[in-house]
């Protein structure tokens, strides 16, 4: 069994006296001030106790991120002139945390999120490597069509989605990369060396694209989700500097879908 739970939490100036706040929800300590807002996630695994169904109290896991990461990552980023090392800190924050993970309970996995847009994870399996995960968006028409099915099959198999003047999406585009960070620079990747790479291999090439019109990806490919993951993924792999390597990409097609490759079958 897995229980994931999370903290939220700010990093703002006030006093610890100002920071006694109670609203969990919204991020405990909150803060009116401009600064990071940020959730720490832990998942955890172990049996379920018969008695009480629980697999552990959440209030320990709790205890467990809030006494251990808050405080320290506030200090940390009000130490940081340039910028906080992200991935080294999350690493680190894994080693802090899984020598003291509850009773009966296994440390899965570890995750900043830094923004709804970005974040950093660590896992067992891997305890030296972090995950580093950014999104982007593209906007693009496609026709869901086999040319080796009938119109009758692919009316029946794709529905409105195989409408001959194609539809449209605005598809969100999550990429994760693997690595040991870099003892430079405590990250994987600069941002701004990630954001290059992924527009030009990607976003510059489908962005307002019709992908069986435009895109020679797809001349012989039906561009379903998967069928998009899977290309973006080649299209990615091997393309990022050491330390960072590509770990996966995830499509989302609308809010309710995703499909995410790691290059595997
Ligand atoms: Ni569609």
């Amino acid at each position: 069994m897995r229980l994931m739970r999370e903290i939220r939490f700010s990093l703002g100036p006030e006093s610890p006296s100002e920071r006694a706040s109670i609203n969990g929800w919204a991020g405990m300590p909150g803060s009116d001030a401009i600064c990071p807002h940020l959730i720490l996630q832990a998942v955890v695994s172990g049996p379920v106790e018969k008695r009480t169904g629980y697999l552990c109290n959440i209030k320990l896991i709790d205890k467990l991120l809030r006494e251990n990461a808050v405080e320290h990552l506030r200090i940390v980023f009000l130490n940081a002139r340039r910028r906080c090392r992200v991935a080294e800190e999350t690493v680190n924050l894994w080693k802090t945390l899984a020598n003291q993970s509850p009773p009966t309970t296994v440390l899965e996995q570890v995750t900043l999120q830094l923004s709804p847009h970005a974040s950093v994870s660590v896992s067992r399996e891997e305890p030296t490597m972090a995950r580093s995960t950014y999104a982007f968006e593209f906007s693009a028409a496609h026709r869901l069509w086999c040319p080796d099915m009938t119109d009758l099959e692919n009316f029946a198999t794709f529905g409105r989605c195989t409408n001959p003047n194609g539809h449209g999406h605005n598809y969100v585009l999550r990429v994760t990369l693997k690595g040991q960070p870099d003892p430079r620079f405590g990250t994987l990747i600069s941002l701004a060396e990630c954001e290059r790479i992924v527009t030009e291999r990607v976003i510059d090439r489908f962005d307002h694209k019709h992908l069986n019109l435009d895109c020679s990806d797809f001349a012989e490919r039906n561009p379903s989700v998967e069928n998009i993951a899977m290309v973006i993924f080649d299209l990615l792999t091997d393309k990022f500097p050491p330390p960072a390597t590509l770990d996966r990409v995830r499509v989302y097609e609308t809010p309710k879908t995703w499909a995410e490759y790691d290059g595997k079958p």
